[in-house]
């Protein structure tokens, strides 16, 4: 078995879709949601489908806290949906090439921090982008600038308001994310 473990820090639309994806899979499993945030709608969203929940507080993640349940889980991947936080080096360290992040744009347009949920697509409608998407990536020590493993675009050119914009981007994370984590999982021969 494949052991997912996801990190988020709010609504956990990702994360539950990821877990409904899952559900049913004899090979590949969400053992347990991560979140810095316990009143973040994702902690029930997660309960409600019988996923463990780890909370933590900042101290917790830059110390041996959550280093600690991840080491005692051995997670295949880790998978970052909405987590708002930067990750902290040590966790890097301790899993290579097993930590990946959803961004709301076209990478390496739009990244870095501060760069979250609508301050992203408020961006991207300050500068009249004709189109934006999402980037699937590997997690580095600098905020959004792991190496890219999926991208995709959509038009803006019919959106008036930046909830039209963030609309189309989850569409495009529900679609996509589930499928490059299984993607991942089924050719990653650690
Ligand atoms: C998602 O759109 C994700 O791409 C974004 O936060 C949202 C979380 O939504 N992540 C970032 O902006 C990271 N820089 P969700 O909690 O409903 O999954």
């Amino acid at each position: 078995m494949k052991n997912i473990v996801i990190f988020a820090s709010g609504t956990g639309s990702n994360a539950e879709n990821i877990i409904h994806y899952f559900k049913n899979n004899y090979s590949k499993s969400v053992v347990a949601v991560f979140s810095n945030n316990s009143n973040a709608k994702v902690i029930q969203k997660a309960k409600n489908l019988n996923v463990q929940t780890v909370i933590f507080n900042k101290q917790e993640l830059s110390g041996d806290f959550v280093l600690s349940k991840l080491i005692d889980i051995n997670p295949d991947l880790i998978v970052l949906a909405g987590f708002l936080l930067k990750f902290p080096e040590h966790i890097i360290q301790e899993f290579p090439n097993k930590i990946i992040n959803i961004h709301p744009a076209l990478l390496p347009k739009y990244g870095g921090k501060g760069m979250y949920g609508n301050h992203v697509h408020q961006a991207v409608m300050d500068n009249k982008e004709t189109e934006t998407g999402i980037t699937i990536h590997f997690v580095n020590e600098h905020y959004d600038e792991g190496g890219i493993i999926f991208q995709k675009s959509v038009s803006i050119t019919d959106c008036s308001c930046i909830e039209d914009i963030s609309k189309k981007v989850h569409q495009l994370e529900q679609e996509f994310f589930p499928l490059i984590i299984d993607q991942l999982l089924s050719t990653n021969s650690n």
